[in-house]
């Protein structure tokens, strides 16, 4: 039920997120947007690749977390029937989200995004100037004043058959936009790039613990098992990186080509009141996550109930 919960309340923030980076089915009447069409509002172009990626990001998350803790508790107690169950269902989950999350569902969304948001693409993708047989960037440093990338390893051709289906497609790059609409350069560059190599990592190590539980030494190896407890904040992090493209690769738009952040600030409140509600959120947010990993360690600590062990062993 929690689960469920969760997914729809997922499904109407993603949709409003959604809307001010592609917003569709309304009309401008006297500077004010108005409501045409509530399904194509919905279900505007972004919508659905948005909420597959973010819901399979939300499965890749359970999945390292799962199998972080089945670790933890292996590491500690090699023979725990519970925490090989939990282990073996998480890695066989995890490897199949990890997958899906990048193929196909991170590489339809950055089509997306080729299409509806190109200075966000260029931005993200580190493509400076226009070019047909536009190269995939591997691996850059990227410079700001001017933009440019440096060491890089790239794929020629490789970005613009992806994003368009074709080697020759012309990607419009950020030269062609006006210079105070494009978006934060390094930022985006740096977060979408952390955002896939992690993406990659997360197949790597589920494919890997696969093949060491069909060859029947995924239990055994304690350096593979600690390699799994320290992944569990990594998904996390892919998913923060995710968020600062998908936000900072908008700017300078609140909602996109419609109103710039700098007028969608609301004037009734101060600056002062702004503050101090982030320190308020901020603080409670502390309290909140001490209180659970304490709770989190407490548990691990404990490991599975005598009855749970009892009842799997069987
Ligand atoms: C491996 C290949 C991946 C590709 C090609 C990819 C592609 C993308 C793209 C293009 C965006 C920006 C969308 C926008 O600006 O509107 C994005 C955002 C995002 N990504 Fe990824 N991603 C990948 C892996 C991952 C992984 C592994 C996670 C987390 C486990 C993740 C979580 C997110 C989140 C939470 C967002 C923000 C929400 C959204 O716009 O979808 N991504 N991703």
């Amino acid at each position: 039920m929690v689960a469920i919960g969760a997914t729809i309340s997922a499904f109407w923030i993603l949709a409003a997120n959604s809307w001010m980076q592609t917003p569709a089915g309304y009309t401008m009447n006297n500077g004010r947007a108005e409501l045409t069409s509530f399904y194509q509002a919905i279900f505007n172009p972004s919508m659905m690749p948005r909420f597959l990626h973010t819901m399979f990001a939300a499965l890749v998350t359970g999945a390292f977390f799962m199998a972080g803790i089945s670790a933890a508790v292996l590491l500690k107690n090699r023979a725990s029937p519970v925490a090989r169950y939990t282990l073996k269902l998480a890695v066989i989950f995890g490897l199949i989200v990890s997958v899906l999350e990048a193929f196909p569902f991170g590489h339809i969304h950055a089509k997306e995004v080729a299409q509806t948001q190109p200075a966000k693409f260029a931005a993200i993708e580190g493509l400076y100037s226009s070019r047909t047989q536009a190269p995939l960037v591997m691996f850059a440093i990227p410079f700001t004043q001017p933009p440019q990338l440096k060491a890089n390893m790239e794929i020629p051709g490789l970005l613009s058959w992806m994003a368009f289906g074709d080697m020759n497609a012309k990607i419009k790059g950020i030269n062609e936009f006006p210079a105070d609409d494009i978006p934060p350069l390094w930022l985006t560059f740096v977060s979408f790039h952390n955002m896939v190599v992690l993406g990659l990592y997360f197949i790597f190590v589920m494919a890997w613990a696969a093949w060491r539980l069909r060859r029947g030494s995924l239990f055994d190896g304690r350096r593979f098992l600690w390699l799994l407890v320290i992944s569990i904040p990594l998904p996390v992090a892919a998913c923060q990186l995710g968020w600062m493209t998908a936000e900072a690769g908008r700017q300078p738009w609140a909602v996109y080509n419609l109103l710039r952040t700098a007028d969608a600030f609301s004037s009734n409140l101060s600056a002062g009141m702004v503050l101090a509600s982030i320190v308020l959120f901020s603080l409670i947010y502390l309290l909140l996550i001490c209180l659970y990993l304490y709770l989190l360690a407490a548990k691990v600590r404990h490991g599975p109930d005598a009855a749970s062990e009892k009842e799997l062993a069987v």
